[in-house]
């Protein structure tokens, strides 16, 4: 009895991990199941927390070294698609300067994913936004700095 059951399981979450799979493409299933990046950084230089219009929030966390990203995650309390754009922001903010890191905008993510379901598009939106709120924290950081060496 306690073997069909366990059988009847584990096909339905193959089933439905496979629908997942079918729906949003390798690629995004590979990240959701493995998502680099996720997690906080102790002083950050670059900090953003924002809250989408679908109430999750995204925080994204850099520093930087000699003016390019050397350390970058993310942390979201939202959907798969969140989790999956979340991680290919921070993955794409690696090495860059302030200048390249607005090229990182939710198309890019979505590119770089191989696209997302209409209705989750908004997530990419969320990460990147975010990203580049972190990336205003650090250029208000370093103006302070600056200032303070005057
Ligand atoms: Fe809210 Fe994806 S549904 S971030």
């Amino acid at each position: 009895m306690t073997d069909s059951i366990d059988d009847f399981v584990l096909k339905f979450q193959s089933e439905i991990l496979n629908e997942i799979k079918k729906t949003y493409g390798e690629k995004v299933y590979e990240r959701w199941l493995n998502p680099l990046y996720m997690g906080s950084i102790k002083d950050p230089d670059g900090y953003a927390r924002l809250k989408g219009r679908c109430e999750d929030t995204m925080e994204i966390f850099l520093v930087f070294e000699d003016d390019r990203v050397k350390q970058a995650s993310f942390q979201t309390d939202g959907c798969g698609s969140s989790i999956v754009c979340g991680s290919y922001a921070a993955e794409m903010a690696l090495g860059k300067s302030p200048d390249e890191l607005l090229e990182v905008t939710a198309e890019a993510i979505l590119e770089k994913l191989g696209g997302l379901p209409k209705e989750d598009e908004h997530c990419a939106f969320l990460a990147a936004e975010a990203l580049h709120e972190a990336l205003n924290g650090f250029m208000i950081k370093q103006a302070a700095r600056k200032r303070n060496k005057l």
